[in-house]
């Protein structure tokens, strides 16, 4: 039998959620460990004991709600995505994930409807990883990639430690944080990208998740005053940066079919209209479903940084932060969520994501899914990130049929 939820309750949640860091522009400020973070930590620990959910919070706050099943001592089905967001990010992104996961525990709980296995619903820290990097450390430590004294070291650009933020803000749990047995999991997302829109379907079966590098790099030139010293005495840390965000595009536009690059982060130091930049730390991000492609980009940009440097007669930096392979999801759990669309009557399509998601991390614990819902005019990490509300509905749909054929109704 096909189920569905509550598009009211979801909606009213939704919004109840998302005046939380809110920003005037329509989006949510809420970047992990902030107040903002806080403050949507404790609204869904409020809605998951509200709806009979066992609290959990780990070393890494990480929050997970237990529903208890006829069977407890099975492995969970567990759901869900994260509530830090981007600066200035949209309101979707996680969001639609966690919400949807308690809401389709409410629904089961409002049914009646026992099942054979527990099902958890989890909040992971730090997904976005734009305040401390790595990206997607929660998950990436409950999978076994970090340890908590590795998480709790990393600083933001003002210094402060992740450790002492997650104590600051009354969510350095017990628990320890390390991989356990689940049945699987299973993730509600935003699609981020154009895809579902471009073919009018209000359904992603998603297949896998692209592979990607973070590389954190600087020039070290010389700052002098911008009159007098001549253009051919110049050492000049952005004029070296700049040659590498060109170098960024014609690698992505060579080096494979899918591969994507971005320069994202730039701080230039002295960064004043009369001093030649002294310093240049700057980012770069590549991804492809191709690891290969990924690599082989990664090494090219070094050279190009090499180069840069060289003719710019500037010092050089670069090193990894992040690098995670491609993963494709498990076959199976794969046609649970089409099946799940199938029996909905919802029009899907099959995708990998070009986002990074807690499901990259969770595939390595367990057999692992998503189902993607369109982002209208393939637009997020932006405060106008908007997605259908029937589309959310739709995808949350196919999340709960997906997770009742799991656990067993
Ligand atoms: C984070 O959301 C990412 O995909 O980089
Ligand atoms: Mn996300
Ligand atoms: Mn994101
Ligand atoms: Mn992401």
């Amino acid at each position: 039998m096909v189920r569905t939820v509550s598009s009211d309750r979801l909606r009213e949640r939704f919004e109840a959620f998302n005046e939380i860091g809110t920003t005037e522009r329509g989006g949510v400020n809420r970047p992990s460990l902030s107040d903002a973070n806080r403050r949507a930590r404790d609204t869904l620990v409020e809605w998951f004991e509200a709806a009979g959910l066992g609290v959990t919070v780990d070393e890494l706050g990480n929050i997970f709600g237990r529903r208890s099943g006829r069977n407890d001592d099975r492995s969970p089905v567990l759901v869900g995505s994260h509530v830090d967001s981007q600066y200035n990010g949209g309101r979707y992104d996680g969001v639609v994930g966690v919400l949807g996961g308690l809401e389709v525990v409410e629904t089961l709980n409002d049914a009646g409807i026992e099942t054979e296995r527990p099902i958890e619903v989890v909040a992971w820290s730090n997904e976005e990883g734009v305040r401390f990097q790595p990206d997607m450390l929660g998950s990436g430590a409950f999978a076994g990639k970090f340890d908590a004294d590795f998480a709790y070291d990393l600083t933001d650009k003002a210094g402060n430690r992740f450790g002492d933020e997650l104590e600051r803000i009354g969510y350095r749990g017990d628990a320890p944080c390390e991989p356990r047995d689940l049945h699987c999991y299973l993730e509600l997302h935003v699609e981020q990208g154009p895809k579902l829109a471009d073919a009018g379907h209000s359904v992603g079966v998603v297949e896998g998740v692209y592979g990607f590098v973070w590389l954190d790099a600087a020039f070290e030139g010389t700052a002098d005053h911008a009159g007098p010293t001549p253009m051919h005495q110049r050492h000049d840390a952005l004029v070296a940066t700049g040659d590498v965000v060109e170098a960024v595009r014609r690698i992505a536009g060579t080096g494979g079919d899918d591969l994507v690059g971005t320069v994202g982060s730039v701080d230039v130091s002295p960064n004043a209209i009369n001093v030649i930049p002294e310093r240049v730390d700057f980012t770069v991000d590549f991804r492809s479903y191709d690891d290969g492609t990924v690599e082989r980009a990664a090494e090219k940009v070094r050279k190009e940084i090499a180069h840069a440097a060289d003719r710019e007669g500037v010092d050089w930096e670069c090193e990894a932060v992040m690098r995670i392979e491609s993963q494709s999801f498990d076959d199976d759990l794969v046609e649970t969520v089409a099946g799940a669309a199938d029996d909905l009557d919802a029009e899907y399509t099959r995708l990998v994501s070009g986002a990074g998601h807690d499901a990259s991390y969770l595939n390595r614990v367990c057999p692992t899914a998503m189902v993607f819902v369109p982002s209208v005019d393939g637009v997020s990490h932006t405060e106008a990130e908007f997605t259908e509300w029937d589309d959310v509905v739709t995808g949350t749909n196919v999340l709960l049929n997906a997770v009742l054929a799991e656990a067993g109704g």
